[in-house]
């Protein structure tokens, strides 16, 4: 297996079964920490940078609470309009790196325009985690999600996901690539502007991922083990910020998944994940439903980049 050691986690693309497995191990290992709210010292000599060229609430200040859980600390930015990348000077990608990595041991990146981390990583002589980047990918979003799917069935593999939402986005491109690593077969649905691209498509075809392209979530839904919603009412990943508008508009029904939905057409044991923010796809009365594992979800977003920063930092084998 590759050591983790000083490696950017930039794409799940390459990612071997074997590394998931090592990552959902060590996140087990860590996992006392979050559940406990008991910080340790394993990484008390490391500092985290956190470059977050995006707005976030869940990736940013979970990878940041992980970095305290495990005793390290922490510096960065939320906003690059307070930065010199985001005023008059529009530093460079390239010029801030070599500065960022002098003022911690890891740096985790969100920006607007994909492939900006891995750029990043070309620059750093630290790891670099792409925390997401344009339309390109979120792999700690997708390792998480995987990991809350593991912690319930301790297998990924034969699983049947149905995918709902706007195809272009990151956490579709990196849960592709996750899937054809364990034998799980897909149905995406999305609308048509918003669906797969030709190019995409080869690729997962390439990497034997089994998939079919349905026109609505409700027509496969009996079928799934993983229900996996993204919004199809959504910002610009590849703006910086996208304001509040006054019309939002509606996801139309194809889109959506009701409680109404799960109660007459769901498997018991399916479950239902999003990465989140939500609009209107996903109900808030689907919550209390046997089904909802989204705010489990976003708990082991802190146990899985506690176990990332663990493995990058050399915390751990
Ligand atoms: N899931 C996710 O990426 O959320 P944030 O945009 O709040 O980080």
């Amino acid at each position: 297996m590759r050591s983790f050691l000083g490696r950017d986690i930039l794409s799940l693309k390459h990612f071997e079964r074997h590394e998931y497995m090592r990552i959902f191990q060590v996140a087990e290992e860590l996992e006392p920490h979050a559940r406990d709210r008991r910080n340790g010292d394993l990484l008390a000599h490391k500092t985290l940078v956190t470059a977050f060229y995006q707005p976030s609430t869940r990736t940013r200040l979970s990878t940041e609470a992980a970095m305290h859980r495990l005793g390290g600390h922490v510096v960065g930015f939320a906003d690059p309009r307070m930065t010199r990348a985001g005023d008059f000077y529009q530093e460079s990608i390239k010029d801030t790196v070599l500065m960022l990595e002098y003022y911690g041991d890891v740096i985790a990146m969100r920006h607007f325009q994909q492939g900006a981390p891995h750029e990043a990583a070309e620059w750093a002589s630290v790891p670099v985690i792409n925390c997401g980047d344009g339309w390109g990918e979120h792999p700690t979003q997708v390792l998480t999600d995987l990991f809350t799917i593991w912690r319930e069935r301790y297998t990924l593999d034969g699983l049947h996901f149905l995918l709902v939402g706007d195809m272009r986005m990151r956490t579709m491109h990196s849960i592709g690539y996750a899937m054809s690593r364990f034998g799980i077969s897909a149905s995406f649905v999305a609308p048509p502007e918003m669906s797969l691209t030709e190019e995409f498509k080869q690729e997962l075809r390439d990497l034997n991922l089994r998939f079919d392209e349905p026109e609505t979530a409700e027509e496969v839904l009996a079928d799934a083990d993983v229900i996996y919603m993204e919004p199809v009412v959504q910002a610009d990943y590849t703006r910086s910020r996208v304001e509040d508008g006054e019309e939002k508009g509606l996801t139309p029904p194809a889109y959506r998944v009701t409680r109404e939905m799960l109660r007459d057409k769901a498997k018991t044991d399916a479950i239902v994940l999003h990465s989140l923010p939500r609009m209107d796809e996903l109900p808030t009365d689907v919550d209390d439903t046997r089904h909802a594992r989204y705010w489990y979800e976003a708990y082991n977003g802190v146990v899985v980049r506690m176990a990332l920063l663990a493995l990058v930092l050399g915390a751990v084998e």
